[in-house]
């Protein structure tokens, strides 16, 4: 789809994604790109870096991967420094590099939770706390005045619960509570905005198809407000709004892209079913005023 933002809302800018090989990482480097920024991408596996760089550069974009793992606070270290080495300044982090599985707390081992909190929330802080220097107002390569941008990936999960998702769901609280005390300290100190997205389903990435059997995707309809699953073009182009600076005043705040649906519960009555319903109450009250036992009447 068409982006309805002018191809240079990112102009000049230098943006680090971590998870960005692929998914909605993916996605967001593309978008980002093509609306003017050179892009850095981290991740753990070599080849789906190069097979993503190869793609952006086709595009035009100024791209290089970074091997790494956020879990390793030397590889965040020396892949902040590559970038800023690379393309002379950092403006934007992206997190979007995140672990899950599909598992019981009961059946859930304190390592497994561990991992996801160390990729997801860890990984998180680790990836701000080495982007820092280079992102804060006076920062190398930056003016006095204007500091960067960090976009934190997260969920809906944990607004309410979700089943066999509490390794998640902690992590993505850890998440949203980092982007609103680092909005509120380095926004103040740094001038440093910092946001988030969470994201509902989307089609066509890992996360759907850990969590989502197929046969739910057909029964969007009962439950979804806006009845389809999203795209990853969704979440990019929220992202490229809260990076530009049509976003300039929004700092802290963690913004749902899922169609409305952590609102909603299944429909259990019909519209129909709920006039009628709702009807003959009404006029049974009216016979029987509330409080009155029928026998006074
Ligand atoms: C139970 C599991 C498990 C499973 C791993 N573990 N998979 N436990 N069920 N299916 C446990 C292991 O037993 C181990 O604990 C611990 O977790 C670490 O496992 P490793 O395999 O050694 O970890 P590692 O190789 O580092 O892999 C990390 C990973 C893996 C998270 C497990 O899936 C991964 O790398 N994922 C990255 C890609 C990914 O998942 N993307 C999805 C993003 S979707 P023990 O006790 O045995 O030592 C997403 C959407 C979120 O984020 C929001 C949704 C709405």
């Amino acid at each position: 789809m068409e982006s309805p933002f002018r191809a240079d809302v990112l102009i000049g800018k230098v943006a680090l994604l971590t998870g960005g090989g692929s998914g909605i990482g993916f996605e967001i480097s593309a978008q980002f790109g093509k609306h003017g920024a050179s892009i850095a991408i981290m991740g753990r596996r070599k080849n789906v870096l190069d097979d993503a760089v190869l793609v952006l550069q086709s595009l035009g974009i100024p791209a290089i991967g970074l091997v790494g793992d956020v879990r390793k606070q030397e590889d965040a270290q020396r892949v902040v420094e590559a970038t800023v080495k690379h393309f002379g300044k950092l403006d934007i982090l992206v997190n979007a590099a995140a672990g899950n599985f599909l598992v019981s707390a009961e059946d859930l081992s304190p390592n497994g939770f561990k991992t996801v909190m160390d990729i997801d929330s860890v990984g998180t802080f680790t990836m701000c706390h080495e982007a820092l220097k280079y992102l804060k107002k006076g920062g190398p390569g930056r003016c006095s005045e204007h500091g960067g941008f960090i976009l934190n990936i997260s969920a809906t999960l944990h607004y309410t619960a979700a089943w066999y998702q509490l390794h998640v769901s902690a992590a993505k609280a850890a998440i949203d509570a980092l982007t609103r005390n680092l909005a509120l300290e380095w926004g103040t100190d740094y001038d440093i905005r910092v946001n988030g997205i969470a994201p509902g389903p989307i089609g066509d990435t890992t996360g759907m198809s850990k969590l989502v059997p197929p046969e739910m995707n057909s029964k969007a309809r009962d439950y979804m407000p806006l009845y389809k699953v999203g795209e990853k073009w969704d979440i990019a182009m929220a992202a490229v709004y809260l990076a530009s600076d049509a976003g300039k005043y929004i700092n802290g705040t963690t913004m749902p892209v899922d169609g409305g649906l952590w609102l909603s519960k299944p429909r259990h009555l019909s519209k129909d079913a709920v006039k009628q319903l709702s009807r003959t109450v009404e006029k049974r009250s009216r016979a029987t005023p509330a409080g009155l036992p029928t026998s006074k009447l």
